[in-house]
């Protein structure tokens, strides 16, 4: 029988059982339909009204909480529901875990352990992108709502690092007197923040050197109209990478948004490469600015490293020359799918795609037979598909770890390893 799909519908008890991939709460009627809850997680046991239908799915209004779950918490942020940087803030740090956990292991199957490594969640973001609007005369600066272009407005981001929240706090009284719309990125390295500014202004900016004083970064970068200028340092070293390797980034290029999350990747990703064995030529697919280069770049081992970011290319060359490694070092610049002969004979390959996955390389691992396979994702269903691409070309999965990189969200950070069977 369909459910009626309107809000005509009566009112229904759900016992929610599970979280889908945007976090709402997953439950079953009593007939055997599966609703999604905005607000529910799993354990609780609800009213709620069925309000429509979409994709083939009921969508539920969470009315009443009968009976709350053990693992759902007050949300820290008083701007919770609202804002679209954290959307499980109302879930224990534990239970998180837990369910990122057991969605790596359904994409890895049974047979193979999933370890867990937890992200101390307050203050974990090291990099952001902060949104400048005006409302009611006055600028409001931080992450945009969930549903909309607006910011949503809190008194304090429990996410940010304690040095990008000052950074916040300072700017809207920094930026008010000559900006009106705009985009502020931030990141911060051990020298302190270095900024990126660009928007629509109502009068001349100050210098970059005078912005920076005001926001108190170590680095301005801004591009405003017909106004442009720069002081400071212009990108920063990541801490958690040690020398001879120095792994930069500027505001606007990409970087692991916590540094304790990265520390633990690096450290799973490097036990994957030694667990890899003996190998003579690596591929690096997806490298960025180098933060997982160095890893693979053994005596003796030759690397190929693929990224399409002209800038990462640039500072990947510099930590490569900086380190002495340049000779076992080649960079490819360009889209990963069109340059896949590079790879060839490559034994290792490791590989850290955006959302979107590599499928057109998973597929092209049947021809260029790569040994092992090392995958980092940050999105668990994308790498779901590829593994099953990987498996039909024989390779397994053998190694597996969820990191809790983006606290308080439904994302995480997977490593797989993929050997040949
Ligand atoms: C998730 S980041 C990982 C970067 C690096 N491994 C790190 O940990 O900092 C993904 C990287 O892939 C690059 N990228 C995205 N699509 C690409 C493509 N089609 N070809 C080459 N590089 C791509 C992006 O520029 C970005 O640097």
């Amino acid at each position: 029988m369909a459910y009626p799909s309107t809000t005509t519908a009566p009112p229904v008890d759900l016992q929610i059982t599970g979280l889908g991939g945007l976090g709402d709460g997953v439950g079953r009627l009593a007939d055997g339909q599966v609703v999604f809850v905005p607000g529910a997680v799993p354990g609780d046991h609800l009213q709620v009204q069925v309000v429509g239908k979409r994709q083939g799915v009921l969508r539920g209004q969470l009315l009443a909480i009968r009976q709350p779950s053990q693992d759902r918490v007050t949300p820290p942020c008083a701007a919770f529901g609202q804002c679209g940087g954290c959307d499980l803030q109302h879930l224990s740090d534990a239970a998180r875990l837990r369910h990122h956990q057991q969605h790596l292991q359904r994409v890895v199957g049974a047979a193979l352990a999933v370890d867990a490594v937890a992200v101390q969640a307050a203050g974990h973001r090291r990099r952001a992108r902060l949104h400048v609007r005006q409302t009611q005369g006055s600028l409001v600066v931080g992450m945009l709502t969930a549903r909309s272009d607006q910011v949503a407005q809190t008194e304090h981001c429990p996410a940010l690092s304690a040095a990008l929240e000052a950074v916040r706090q300072r700017a809207p009284a920094a930026l008010q007197d000559f900006l009106y719309l705009g985009e502020l990125s931030l990141v911060l390295g051990s020298a302190g923040v270095v900024a990126m500014l660009s928007g629509k202004v109502r009068s001349s900016p100050p210098t970059a050197r005078e912005l920076s004083a005001r926001l108190g970064v170590v680095g301005l970068r801004y591009r405003l109209g017909q106004h442009a200028d720069q002081w400071g340092e212009d990108d920063v070293a990541l801490p958690e990478v040690d020398a001879p390797w120095v792994v930069r980034t500027q505001p606007d290029g990409f970087c692991q948004a916590s540094e304790q999350a990265n520390r633990a990747l690096r450290s799973v990703v490097a036990a994957a490469v030694r667990d890899a064995g003996e190998f003579a030529r690596a591929a690096e697919f997806y490298a960025g600015s180098g933060n997982f280069t160095d890893l693979l770049l053994r005596p003796g081992a030759q690397v190929v490293a693929f990224e399409q970011d002209e800038a990462a290319c640039g500072q990947l060359a510099r930590a490569a020359r900086d380190a002495g490694w340049s000779d076992r070092l080649r960079i490819v610049q360009g889209d990963v799918a069109a340059q896949l002969s590079a790879a060839a004979g490559s034994e290792v390959w490791l590989l850290d795609p955006g959302r979107p996955g590599a499928p057109e390389l998973c597929a092209a691992a049947g021809r260029l037979a790569p040994r092992d396979v090392i995958y980092v994702s940050c999105a668990l269903d994308t790498l779901g598909r590829d593994a099953r691409t990987l498996a039909g070309h024989g390779l397994v999965p053998v190694q597996a770890t969820i990191i809790d990189g983006f606290a308080w969200t439904v994302h995480a950070e997977a490593v797989v390893r993929f050997a040949r069977q």
